[in-house]
C-alpha cells in the first residue's frame, strides 16, 4: 500500500485538499479523486496532450506530474474555462470551424490553445503551430484546429486570471 499525503492546492480558483498517494498522477487524482473528468487520459506518457493542465502559468501533461507536486500550487484544467471569455471565443471556433471531431483531444487543445493565448497575444500561423505541437489530434488535420485558433488570435484578447499572463 503506497505511502500517502496531505496536499492542498488552488484548484481553478478554489482552495482544494486531498489525500493522495505518492506515485499517484495529477491526472488520476483529477478524474478519480476530484472527479474532474474533462482532463482526458490518452497516452499515459506525456506523449499527446490530452491531459495538458496549468500549473503556475506553465502547462504540463497531467499524467507526467506526481499528485503530491500540486501541494502549494495554482492549478487550472478545462473545468476552470467554463466561464473564461477567451474559452468562449474558442469554442465558438472551434465548432464554426469543424476543428472538433472525435473531440477526445480537444479539452487538451483548448487548454493548450487558451494558453498559448495567454501568454502569445495574437499568435501568428507559426506560432500557433508550434504552441500545440505536443497536442495531437487524429481527425480533424489540424488545418481546422489551427485556423480556429488564429480567428480567435485575430481578436482582442480577454484576460484569464491563472493562464499564464504576461505582466
Ligand atoms: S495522457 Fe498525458 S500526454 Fe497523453
Ligand atoms: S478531434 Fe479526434 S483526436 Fe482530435
Amino acid at each position: 500500500m503506497p505511502l500517502k499525503h496531505d496536499i492542498e492546492f488552488t484548484l481553478n480558483g478554489v482552495s482544494t485538499r486531498a489525500t493522495v498517494p505518492v506515485d499517484m498522477s495529477t491526472l488520476t487524482m483529477m478524474r478519480d479523486v476530484l472527479g474532474l473528468t474533462g482532463t482526458k487520459y490518452g497516452c499515459g506518457e506525456g506523449e499527446c496532450g490530452a491531459c495538458t493542465i496549468v500549473v503556475d502559468g506553465v502547462s504540463v501533461n497531467a499524467c507526467l506530474m506526481f499528485a503530491v507536486d500540486c501541494d502549494g500550487r495554482q492549478v487550472a484544467t478545462i473545468e476552470g474555462l467554463a466561464a473564461d471569455p477567451r474559452a468562449d471565443a474558442l469554442r465558438e471556433a472551434f465548432v464554426a470551424h469543424g476543428a472538433v471531431q472525435c473531440g477526445f483531444c480537444t479539452p487538451g487543445m483548448m487548454m493548450q490553445a487558451n494558453h498559448l493565448l495567454a501568454t502569445h497575444p495574437g499568435a501568428d500561423e507559426e506560432t500557433i503551430k508550434r504552441g500545440i505541437e505536443g497536442n495531437l489530434c487524429r481527425c480533424t488535420g489540424y488545418r481546422k484546429i489551427v485556423d480556429a485558433i488564429a480567428s480567435v488570435a485575430a481578436q482582442p484578447q480577454p484576460g484569464t486570471p491563472g493562464q499564464g499572463e504576461r505582466p
